[in-house]
């Protein structure tokens, strides 16, 4: 399938989807959010596709955001379907059952940090800035920033980000956990592209049941997630691949896979 606004290339087991708007610095405009929905939808029926690696096209920026143009003239029952139908794409992303890794090449702001956030894990480059400007435009985030943003750094540094509206260097958003790794700008894509063939590489099986458990566990409390975590720990240990990397331990081998 093409797309007019995303770059979508799969090469063994990683789709890599690249948002391709660089003069609007990969801005999210209502076009490209229907492709983001129809292009995650065919990744995450696609057996083939087991890691999914999201990034921006240009040096300068991963997504600076929703699109601004059509935001300023929005009501309230339109903004309310425009943050509905982002945060469904975010959610989307999160529950994909597939890992999804945010290659950060440069800013990430407003709904560009809430689609990093969606992702399981964020990698930078030290040139990327980081951030929930809104308050700047006398909004506030609607793709599940207020959420996901304290989730992951605490209320306090969540707080302090999107009611000052500043932005963060990699490096800050490193120290806050905000992304786990930075890299020099030269270095992200090959970094990111050979982490994600390392966990395409492991059983799809298991990498679905570490996100079910994880992200299912963080939505309820502790003892329900203990009960969640238990019950995929039956559902890994009695699997095809359970036994074989048990087994290929104890041989002294390579395990082979087979994501039953
Ligand atoms: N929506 C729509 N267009 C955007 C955009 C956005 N979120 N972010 C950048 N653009 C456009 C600019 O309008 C400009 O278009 P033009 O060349 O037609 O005028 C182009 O992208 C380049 O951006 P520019 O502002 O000239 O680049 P810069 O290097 O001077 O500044 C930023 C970079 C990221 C600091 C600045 O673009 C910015 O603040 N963007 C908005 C970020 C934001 O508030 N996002 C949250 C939205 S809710």
């Amino acid at each position: 399938m093409t797309y007019q606004n995303l770059l979508c290339d799969v090469t063994d087991g990683v789709a890599t989807v690249t948002i391709n708007r660089p003069d609007k610095l990969n801005a999210l405009d209502a076009a490209t959010i229907g492709e983001l929905e129809a292009c995650l939808g065919l990744l995450a029926a696609d057996p083939g596709v087991r890691v999914v690696v999201l990034t921006g096209a240009g040096p300068k920026a991963f997504v600076a955001g929703a699109d601004i143009a059509e935001l300023a003239t929005l009501d309230a029952a339109g903004a309310q379907q425009l943050a509905r139908r982002g945060q469904a794409l975010m959610d989307r992303i999160e529950h994909l059952g597939k890992p999804v890794i945010a290659a950060v090449n440069g800013f990430a702001l407003g709904g560009g940090c809430e689609l990093a956030l969606a992702c399981s894990f964020r990698w930078a480059a030290e040139t990327a800035k980081l951030g929930l400007p809104e308050t700047g435009l006398g909004l506030i985030p609607g793709y599940g920033g207020t959420q996901r943003l304290a989730r992951l750094v605490g209320r306090g540094r969540a707080l302090e980000m999107i009611l000052r509206g500043n932005m963060v260097t990699a490096a800050e958003a490193h120290t806050m956990g905000l992304v786990n790794r930075v890299l020099p700008a030269g270095e992200l894509g090959a970094a990111v592209a050979h982490v994600a063939r390392e966990i395409a590489a492991r059983s799809q099986l298991t990498l679905r049941c570490a996100l079910e458990a994880i992200d299912g566990g963080l939505a309820t409390d502790l003892a329900a997630g203990m009960r969640l975590e238990a019950g995929l720990f039956g559902v890994v240990a009695s699997s095809d691949d359970g036994h074989e990397g048990c087994r290929a331990f104890l041989e002294k081998r390579p395990p082979r896979f087979t994501d039953r």
